[in-house]
């Protein structure tokens, strides 16, 4: 990659016909868009992001690479893309993968570095052996409650649910919370735009509300030690950070998993090798991030100055769409299958990203997604697709690759027998009482369950 001048190169303003990252996706996914665009354009095409809106799709896996390694030229403040400065986008009411929020995901350089550490410190901090019981026991939990019915749709009943449970146990919160934070999270991402406005403003709440809740009461939790970091973060930046946290690391996890269960079910081989445990749990999920990548695309990066990337002038203020299934799809990098049916190599994907934005939580979300799909595979005996696996939805998000659902058969179980309340990861304290005992209502997070829990009584 070298830099040069804006001065009459090309520019992706001139494309004409682009593929729409916008509307709804094809059911049967864009695989063989990667390809077609990478045989007509070389290693960066341009797409269009919103009518009217051009970026760059990057397509190979140095050029991916590359651009998420070098933040000095290119940034992932959204401030900066020229359709923003140009008004063309408002950032306030863009969609959220292309908007921009006071947390670490959208700063550059030094205010990176600051809101960062917080959130890296903190996740050292956790527990990882006590997590992983925590884990196993929310997942069981999960599958006692469809385990009679000899059928249950592993996205909705269980890869749903499991990531936003297992954060909200990690800020502290018994599990009564996090059935609330999942509901609204779920009401954000479904069709009804004016309930989607309200649960984006309790989500709001319910942040602030344990921030504030934390300030008063410390305790050996994720929000705690990021509210005691030496960086001082004030109570609205650990909100943001935390709030960033739930929504970077749900529906990523959730896809994980779904997207390892739909290999398993549907891959012979790779599903012989991971039962005569040739094939560890662990190298199943890198095949999974290298195949079945669960962000297809992620927003983005900004150009801060004229730079040539392939065949490609880049300018300053463009748009630069890190294309992960396109990257592992590259024939530059293309890789063989193991004895077993995996990809050789596969830990060499993308999928937690490079550079200074990496996944500050690879290895909790390796750790849940392992944890989840082998609690799967113990419990449900005789497990099997419910429906041709031709026909599986995917969801409708340019950026996400995932199933809406997935329908599954296996022989009636019985529940577990009851166990104790788990002991809160990482603290050693008391078992955690029922929620209700738990919820001051004189508090904006108390108030906030007590209205959550009289839409469902
Ligand atoms: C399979 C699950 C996950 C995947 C595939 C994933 C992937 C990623 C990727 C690709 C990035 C980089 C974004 C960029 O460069 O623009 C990222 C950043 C981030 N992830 Fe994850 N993630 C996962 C789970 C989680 C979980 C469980 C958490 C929280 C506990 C989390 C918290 C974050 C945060 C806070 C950032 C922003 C870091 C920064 O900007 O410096 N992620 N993740």
């Amino acid at each position: 990659m070298t830099t040069r001048s804006s001065e009459g190169t090309p520019s992706c303003d001139r494309a004409a016909s682009l593929p729409r990252f916008y509307g709804p996706t094809p059911d049967t996914g864009r695989d063989s868009l990667w390809d077609e665009l990478r045989e007509r354009h070389g290693s960066i095409a341009p797409v269009e992001l919103e009518p009217g809106v051009r970026a760059w799709l990057l397509l190979g896996y140095h050029e991916n690479l590359t651009v998420l390694q070098n933040p000095h030229l290119f940034s992932r403040d959204t401030r900066r893309w020229r359709e923003v400065l140009n008004g063309r986008i408002d950032l306030a009411t863009a969609r959220p993968a292309l908007s921009w929020r006071p947390n670490v995901l959208y700063a550059d350089g030094a205010d990176h570095t600051r809101l960062r550490g917080p959130i890296v410190s903190a996740l050292s901090r956790v527990d990882m052996a006590a997590t992983a019981r925590d884990v196993r026991r929310i997942a069981d939990d999960l599958i006692d409650s469809f385990i009679a019915d000899g059928e249950a749709d592993l996205i909705g009943g269980f890869a749903d649910p499991l990531p936003v449970l297992v954060l909200n146990r990690l800020y502290g919160l018994p599990d009564g919370y996090g059935h609330m934070l999942g509901d609204l999270t779920g009401i954000v991402f479904g069709d009804d735009a004016r309930r989607a406005e309200d649960a984006v403003m309790r989500i709001q709440q319910y942040f602030a509300g344990l921030v504030a809740r934390k300030r008063r009461e410390p305790g050996r939790d994720l929000v705690s030690w990021m509210l005691e970091h030496a960086n001082g973060l004030t109570d609205h930046e650990v909100a943001h950070q935390a709030a960033l946290m739930n929504s970077a690391g749900h529906q990523p996890t959730t896809h994980l998993i779904g997207n390892t269960m739909r290999t398993l079910l549907t891959e012979e081989r790779i599903r012989a090798a991971h039962s005569d445990a040739r094939l560890s749990v662990r190298e199943l999920l890198d095949h999974v991030m290298w195949t079945d990548t669960p962000f297809q695309v992620l927003p983005a990066r900004f150009a801060l100055q004229d730079v040539r990337i392939g065949d490609t002038e880049v300018r300053a203020g463009d748009a630069l769409l890190i294309g992960f299934d396109p990257a592992h799809r590259d024939p530059a990098v293309r890789r063989g299958r193991e004895e077993t049916g995996v990809v050789r190599g596969a830990r060499a994907h993308l999928m937690f990203g490079a550079g200074p934005h990496a996944c500050p939580a690879h290895e909790l979300a390796r750790m849940i997604a392992a944890t989840g799909v082998s609690a799967l595979h113990e419990r449900l005996v005789g497990l099997r697709p419910a429906v041709d696996p031709a026909g599986l939805r995917r969801v409708p998000s340019p950026f996400l690759r995932g199933l809406s659902a997935l329908p599954v058969v296996f022989v009636p179980g019985e529940p577990l027998p009851l166990r104790e309340p788990a002991v809160p990861a990482d603290t050693g304290a008391e078992p955690t009482p029922p929620d209700e005992a738990r919820a001051p209502t004189d508090d904006l997070l108390g108030r906030l369950f007590t209205w959550w829990r009289s839409l469902h009584r």
